[in-house]
């Protein structure tokens, strides 16, 4: 494959991964805009609506059921395997795995490019987790440019980004924050994150969920950011640099408890020390970047509090039955989310609006 894209300007690496104007590859969270962060959150809406029945349900499977997906997830991971997979199902659409690429002819001496090229010729869209940053967006111009381009999808990429766990994030804070909901559904044209104080919290240097939600929120004017981390795991000069250039109001801090009363939303992460090369982690005392449940009173009672798990000490168990710990509703939320995105990449999204309108809908 080529070198690394990642030195090109982001405006013709987002280019290159859309076909006739539209999404094709999910790669890169800089590749939605509001008017697409919105699209998807209000069909993952429908979509959720429309699983409610068995005619809907049944109505949702016959939309993908031609297609098939391979998950290729070469990183461990669960939860985004099983949302992808639940996502499948839902839209009717078989998949396949591969996990361990020990179990497939890698081990002949197989490069990855031709594992992938192979699946190509299987599957017509490939979702994958990758130890190595970058990879997914190499693998999906590669793919671009044979005789059966089908788009590739982002489930996790190094340290790098998580675009789909950023939408089922955005499409989450939405549901906690945005007014009228329940009952109504919120408005997913607003911005409810203005004048907003949303704080990030952990290990921010190397956690990639952090880094794509950045860049969905830049979208936001008046979202004000708050980055919470140990000088040694704050988050990369990069994304500053980003987010000065939207004119995103922002601070690094080294301390939750200070903090903690002015956010409207907490976004904990744990640290990441499967990308440590000599155990330095160990040495981080990260006691001030727990959420502990002697805070619970300080927080304000509107606040939403998320984490896109998997969690350990940082998060206190104590916050599971509060009212606004979102963390159990965003794994659903990314169900429906994900759900969503294979629709509108098969372009079947216009179907379940109608479907919505016509069943649904009051
Ligand atoms: C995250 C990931 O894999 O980056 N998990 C997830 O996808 N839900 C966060 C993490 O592993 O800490």
């Amino acid at each position: 494959m080529e070198a690394s894209p990642s030195s090109l300007p982001t405006q013709r690496r987002v280019a290159s991964l859309a076909r006739d104007g539209r999404l094709f590859h999910v790669i890169l969270a800089q590749q939605f805009d509001r008017e697409l962060i919105g699209t998807l959150c209000r069909l993952a809406d429908m979509i959720r609506a429309v699983a409610d029945t068995r005619h809907g349900s049944d109505f949702l499977r016959r939309q993908l059921c031609h297609k098939r997906a391979m998950l290729y997830f070469t990183q461990p991971s669960t939860r985004t395997f099983l949302s992808f997979a639940a996502a499948c199902q839902i839209m009717g659409m078989p998949y396949n795995e591969v996990r361990d690429p020990k179990t497939s002819s890698e081990v002949k001496g197989e490069s990855e490019e031709d594992a992938i090229r192979v699946f190509s010729q299987y599957f017509d869209v490939i979702i994958m987790r990758h130890p190595e940053e970058g990879f997914a967006e190499k693998a999906a111009l590669a793919i671009s440019g044979t005789r059966r381009p089908i788009p590739l999808v982002n489930g996790g990429a190094g340290k790098d980004q998580h675009p789909t766990q950023a939408l089922l994030d955005i499409y989450t804070l939405y549901r906690a924050m945005a007014p009228a909901y329940p009952p109504g559904r919120p408005d997913f044209s607003d911005n409810p994150f203005d004048g907003k104080t949303i704080a990030f919290v952990g290990d921010l240097k190397r956690g990639r969920t952090v880094r794509s939600l950045v860049y969905l929120l830049t979208r936001y004017p008046g979202a004000r950011m708050l980055f919470i981390a140990p000088d040694e795991l704050q988050i990369g000069d990069d994304i500053v640099r980003y987010i000065r250039r939207y004119g995103v109001q922002y601070e690094l801090r080294d301390d939750l408890g200070p903090s903690i009363a002015e956010c409207d939303a907490i976004y904990m992460t744990r640290m990441q020390d499967e990308h440590d090369s000599h155990g330095e982690s160990a040495k981080i005392d990260c006691s001030r970047f727990h959420l502990t449940g002697k805070m619970a009173d300080s927080i304000k009672h509107t606040a939403a509090i998320l984490h896109p798990l998997p969690r350990r000490y940082e998060l206190d168990s104590a916050f599971d039955i509060d009212p606004r710990a979102k963390y159990w509703g965003q794994v659903r939320n990314g169900m429906w989310m994900r759900a969503a995105l294979m629709a509108y990449i098969f372009n079947v999204d216009a179907a379940v609006i109608d479907h919505y309108y016509s069943e649904c809908s009051d």
